[in-house]
């Protein structure tokens, strides 16, 4: 389930759901090609690539200017993962159709899923990538489209029209950027923040995997989600998910379940402390469900 925004073309790319179903007629039909998340244990996850690979190398069959994709990880959608290899298949499709690869890093981005940026770990140059988030650690608002440079020369002429002439009121605000940079600073100088955080989770995942409900445990760099299954649906409105942030921040964890997904994001300067105590209250929690 992609999510890339809530403007009118990002919503379009975006999987159609309760959240955007009023504006249906006004986004523009795109074509989709199925996730094959993974996880755990999962013993099906070729035979989902190999559905996913043979719908877009249909769908490729007509001209197609981009493909967009949230490398690795969705994360808005239910924190679904893949494997780095599906990427790098569909990477390889999309530039020998000569089409476009957008990346859209937003949420993956600076060290979230174990590398710098998710597609990385695929090895591959996505040509255009879509960054924010974590580039001022969430401190100031700012975002960033990332081109390769045949794209970027195409708009750099004497003639204006060929200026792409979008811009907000607070392109390249000052604040955020000093913002980013002192984060960049931090990145740099700290990777072990986020390098090998996967080793933390696979030790502490231990303390909730063997609970009955919880399947589907699935991690990613500093990431790890899971599934509870509990309750008639799953999704975003299965109610589970509202229940357990309030038993959390009763007890000072601050989580935001997508529905019946539970899931840790923390931020990179969590201590190995608090990271343990953070699954110790979720423990005490699901043990009254
Ligand atoms: C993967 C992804 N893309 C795009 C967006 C939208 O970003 P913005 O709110 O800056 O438009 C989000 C926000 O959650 C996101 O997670």
């Amino acid at each position: 389930m992609p999510y890339h925004g809530d403007t009118f073309g990002a919503m379009a790319l975006g999987e159609r759901n309760i959240f955007n179903e009023s504006f249906e007629k006004l986004m523009f039909p795109v074509k989709r090609v199925p996730w094959p998340s993974t996880w755990i244990g999962d013993e099906d996850v070729e035979k989902k690539e190999k559905v996913s690979i043979e719908k877009l190398c249909e769908l490729l069959k007509q001209p197609t200017v981009a493909v967009i994709a949230e490398p690795i990880l969705q994360g808005a959608g239910g924190m679904n993962m893949v494997r780095p290899a599906f990427i790098k298949k569909v990477s390889e499709l999309v530039s020998n159709h000569n089409s476009l690869l957008i990346a859209d890093e937003v949420m993956t981005g600076f060290g979230r899923t174990g590398s710098l940026f998710a597609f990385q770990q695929a090895k591959i140059e996505p040509d255009l990538i879509a960054i924010s988030k974590g580039l001022t650690s969430g401190f100031l608002p700012m975002g960033i489209t990332l081109s390769k440079d045949k794209i970027f020369q195409s708009f750099v002429s004497d003639s204006p029209e060929k200026t792409f002439w979008h811009g907000h009121s607070f392109t390249a605000n000052p604040l955020g950027c000093a913002a980013a940079n002192a984060s960049l600073d931090l990145l740099e100088n700290e990777p072990n923040k986020y390098l090998k955080f996967e080793e933390k989770h696979l030790f502490l995942i231990n303390k909730l995997n063997h609970l009955p409900f919880v399947k589907k445990v699935r991690i990613c760099g500093t990431i790890i989600a899971f599934d509870l299954e509990i309750g008639a649906n799953s999704g975003y409105l299965n109610t589970i998910g509202k229940k357990i942030k309030k038993l959390a921040i009763e007890k000072g964890l601050f989580i935001r379940p997508l529905g019946n997904v539970i899931y840790l994001l923390p931020p990179l300067c969590i201590t190995d402390n608090q990271l343990e105590i953070s699954y110790e209250i979720i423990h005490d929690i699901l043990l009254t469900l």
